[in-house]
């Protein structure tokens, strides 16, 4: 398969991005043709911000699974689409030609529409990183059913949380997941999660870890019984449902800076155009390319670039069930060297800890099939960079710093590998068809370069968000409400004297811990859960190897109990109530927060207090107690 939208010089780069500003409908549409479509669209883009409203390929119709999968078992039936690695280094690899892959998800969804699942119900997946998972996100595609996927280090609250949202009455799990030396008991925490949903009918489980578990009579079925049902049923086939462009393929839900994580919604046509067209440009993948991306299913990152991206593309995509540091620092390497990866798509707080380790893992690893190497979730800092650089790259492989987010489907700003140059700590350029802005505090355009500014992008692309599940007025308030006209990303943007964006941060309310969002307020209310905390806040700090750090700063009803005890107690309680992701790395008693006469806590100030900048505290002659800032600071961690 050959990719007539791939853009292979500098100035096929600069052409593009002319075409898609001069005529963005005719940009889009020429890419999307290469697509299989069930039925042409009428129109190519129907949009405003401020409701939102926003269609891509309005009227067409396809199944992104016959794009993924069907459409290449002519050619490349025989080609691995799927390789999976196992955590365990013993535990013989699996491969699925793309006519496994076909076999296999007709299957499933066999065994959906078996089980009453119905085109528009939604599914939550709660599984390891096994194909199964890949398995039975497309299987959902197939029959026109909406996928979330959660992550597995989510809590039992989490996902009641999600399930309710979603009001998604389907559940496909494992016994349990391996990851590294640990084994996670997936279904006993949706059992758990499950007493406060009684609307699902349904829990398909998968067998993978063999631990014991309890089957729920008329609930809760194995994965194993139901495919031989459809087995013995004789027929192999599961049409694709026919769905418009505009019908939602998934909801993945996401941190923002105020209350509970919201469903991000992406729709079948846009998305499906928007990650396989990045897909192909940045890694600047090549027919027979093996593409690792390291990421987990659960995040935005697995589904655009193991998953959806890299199928549509015919690609070949490993799926690595473990973790870089099990059982020891080398795995990463094992795994490139085993498989010949070409393209490792990683994110930098994995380089960073991998560092840590030296240079010794490295020894014996044959990394020479490497030709591209994508850092993504978090700003990579220079250090970083040039190790990946020099230890893995060998200098040999152009690195891509890709800046996106769960809401806009895929990759959007980044240099093209080999294509458009890189620049350590910088994502470089947007993609053709992608249209940055900075903005200042009132939303006016900061023109020209060597600026600093909020990020926003000023025209829709096919991967945008379309809504916040069952509440649009949320999306709006929260990406295109800010600025008039405009879609907020909310994270700060400095854009060098050659035009290049380097992002510095978020500037809202929103942590990035290891590249996974959580908002501060989510944390708070989950420390505010234990029976002994008054009230707490939490601001983020620079920390080694995650990037940011959870600094919380905890007043506590009683101070006579034992301090250590009682942190692993409130982290205990974040771990509950939201997952072990979330727990926080400092914790620090107070007597009082820093507040505004109105009761606001001002966390500036405890931002700073927590990242050492005693000396820019700024104005504390507002709060209605200044004294509080010099104990906090006398008992800083
Ligand atoms: O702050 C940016 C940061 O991660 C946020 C998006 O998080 P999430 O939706 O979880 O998606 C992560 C994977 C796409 C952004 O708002 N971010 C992501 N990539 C980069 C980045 N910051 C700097 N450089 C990047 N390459």
């Amino acid at each position: 398969m050959s990719y007539p939208f791939q853009i292979t010089s500098p100035e096929a780069y600069h052409q593009a991005v002319q075409k898609s500003i001069q005529d963005p409908e005719a940009f889009w549409a020429e890419i999307a043709s290469t697509f299989l479509w069930k039925k042409r669209w009428d129109k190519v883009l129907d949009w405003n911000f401020t409701e939102p409203k926003i269609e891509w390929f309005k009227g067409g119709t396809l199944n992104i699974t016959e794009n993924c999968i069907d459409r290449h078992l002519g050619q490349s039936g025989n080609k691995p689409a799927i390789i999976w690695e196992s955590n365990d280094p013993d535990e013989h690899h699996r491969v699925l030609t793309y006519r496994d892959l076909y076999n296999k998800v007709v299957q499933f969804a066999n065994v959906l529409k078996n089980n009453g699942v119905k085109k528009g119900d939604r599914v939550c997946l709660y599984m390891g990183m096994v194909p199964e998972l890949a398995i039975a996100t497309l299987a959902c595609a197939r029959i026109g059913a909406v996928h979330s996927v959660i992550f597995g280090g989510f809590s039992a609250q989490s996902i009641a949380d999600r399930l309710q949202d979603a009001q998604a009455g389907f559940i496909v799990t494992c016994d349990g997941a391996f990851r590294g030396n640990k084994e996670i008991p997936l279904k006993s925490v949706i059992d758990d999660a499950l007493v406060q949903c009684k609307f699902v009918q349904r829990v398909i489980v998968l067998t993978r870890t063999r631990t014991p578990i309890s089957m729920l009579k008329g609930r809760d079925v194995w994965w194993e019984d139901e495919i031989k049902k459809v087995e013995t049923m004789g027929n192999p086939d599961c049409p694709a449902e026919e769905m418009n462009a505009e019908d939602p393929l998934f909801i993945l839900y996401t941190s923002g800076s105020t209350g509970k994580p919201k469903g991000v919604v992406h729709t079948i046509g846009g998305y499906m155009v928007y990650t396989t067209y990045s897909f192909v440009n940045v890694f600047q993948y090549q027919p027979g390319d093996v593409h690792f991306c390291t990421a987990d299913i659960g995040w935005i990152t697995g589904h655009s670039y193991i998953v959806y991206g890299p199928l549509c593309a015919g690609a070949t995509t490993l799926i690595f069930e473990g973790v870089p540091t099990w059982p020891d620092a080398g795995r990463f390497w094992d795994v490139v060297d085993k498989f010949k990866v070409n393209i490792l798509y990683t994110a930098p707080t994995a380089i960073r800890s991998l560092m840590g380790f030296g240079n010794d893992p490295l020894i014996g690893k044959d990394l020479s099939s490497l030709k591209v190497l994508g850092s993504v979730g978090e700003p990579i800092n220079e250090e970083a960079w040039h190790w990946f650089n020099e230890k893995i790259g060998k200098k040999n492989c152009p690195i891509v710093d890709t800046w996106w987010q769960t809401e806009t489907g895929g990759i959007m700003i980044s240099n093209l590998a080999g294509i458009t140059a890189s620049k350590p700590s910088f994502a470089t350029l947007p993609l053709p068809g992608i249209q940055p802005i900075l903005v200042d505090e009132n939303g006016k355009e900061i023109e020209g370069n060597d600026v600093s500014g909020n990020l926003c992008i000023k025209f829709p692309w096919p991967g945008i968000l379309r809504t916040t599940y069952g509440d649009h007025e949320r999306c709006r308030v929260n990406y295109f409400a800010t600025y008039e006209n405009l879609y907020f990303t909310g994270d700060g943007c400095y854009r060098d004297g050659d035009g290049n964006y380097r992002i510095t941060g978020r500037v809202d309310d929103v942590l990035n811990v290891s590249g996974h969002r959580i908002g501060t307020a989510e944390v708070e209310n989950a420390i505010n859960m234990h029976a002994g905390v008054v009230e707490s806040a939490v601001v983020g700090y620079p920390h080694d190897i995650k990037g940011q750090g959870i600094y919380a700063f905890v007043i506590f009803e009683n101070t006579h109990d034992d301090e250590k005890l009682t942190k692993l107690d409130i982290i205990q309680t974040v771990s509950r109530v939201i997952g072990a992701i979330a727990k926080p790395d400092k914790i620090q008693f107070v007597t009082g927060l820093p507040k505004t006469r109105s009761g606001k806590i001002m966390r500036r100030i405890l931002r700073k207090i927590a990242e050492d900048e005693l000396g820019s505290l700024g104005d504390t002659s507002t709060l209605l107690d200044p004294d509080v800032v010099a104990d906090i600071i006398s008992g800083k961690l």
